[in-house]
């Protein structure tokens, strides 16, 4: 089932979301439709807030072909292990916590609940991340790439921040207006 996609303005992007506390078929069923909704939408992340749950849940799905260079899927570590990133994909998890490392990096985000922005953000290169999954198990992903990129922005949805927040000040002003009529229209 396709769900509403929260936009910029609305106040459920800005909440510190709640741990998930129990897994049951009701979360099952939010994750799959979630999975649906960013497909539809081209996305390749999307997260609790951003269809009107504060609960901290995210689905990602990066595509082969987003990576730069090549299409070959690039090697992360999983649990201690070198694996291609594809292997690991849809990527669904609960109560994430992550930890970014290494040289920062400009890089052009977007966001499905902010349409028509793209703007650089700068963030650390890569992540550590440890990634609870539905069934129980937990994934410890060591990563670089669109895939950190896309940990630090989803895991900033479960605190409320959107990427808008991490632009330079400069860019900031150039967002204002845009923004604002955002916010008017939701
Ligand atoms: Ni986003």
């Amino acid at each position: 089932m396709l769900l509403d996609i929260k936009q910029y303005g609305d106040p459920v992007l800005r909440v510190v979301c709640a741990p998930v506390e129990k897994v049951d078929d009701e979360l099952k069923e939010l994750a799959a439709n979630m999975l649906e909704t960013m497909y539809e939408a081209n996305g390749i992340g999307l997260a609790a807030p951003q269809v009107g749950r504060n609960i901290r849940l995210v689905v990602i799905d990066i595509p082969e072909d987003e990576e730069e260079e090549g299409a070959e899927s690039p090697m992360i570590t999983v649990n201690g292990e070198q694996r291609p990133q594809k292997d690991v994909m849809p990527l669904v998890f609960i109560n994430p916590s992550i930890e970014p490392y290494g040289k920062k990096s400009l890089f052009t985000e977007g966001c499905l609940s902010v349409q028509n922005i793209r703007s650089n953000v700068s963030r650390p290169d890569h992540v550590k991340a440890t990634l609870p999954q539905l069934d129980g198990t937990v994934l410890e992903i060591d990563c670089g790439g669109l895939l950190a990129r896309c940990l630090q922005h989803e895991c900033d949805h479960l605190e409320g921040f959107l990427f808008t927040d991490r632009v330079s000040s400069a860019a900031k002003l150039t967002l204002a207006k845009k923004l604002k009529r955002l916010a008017q229209w939701r």
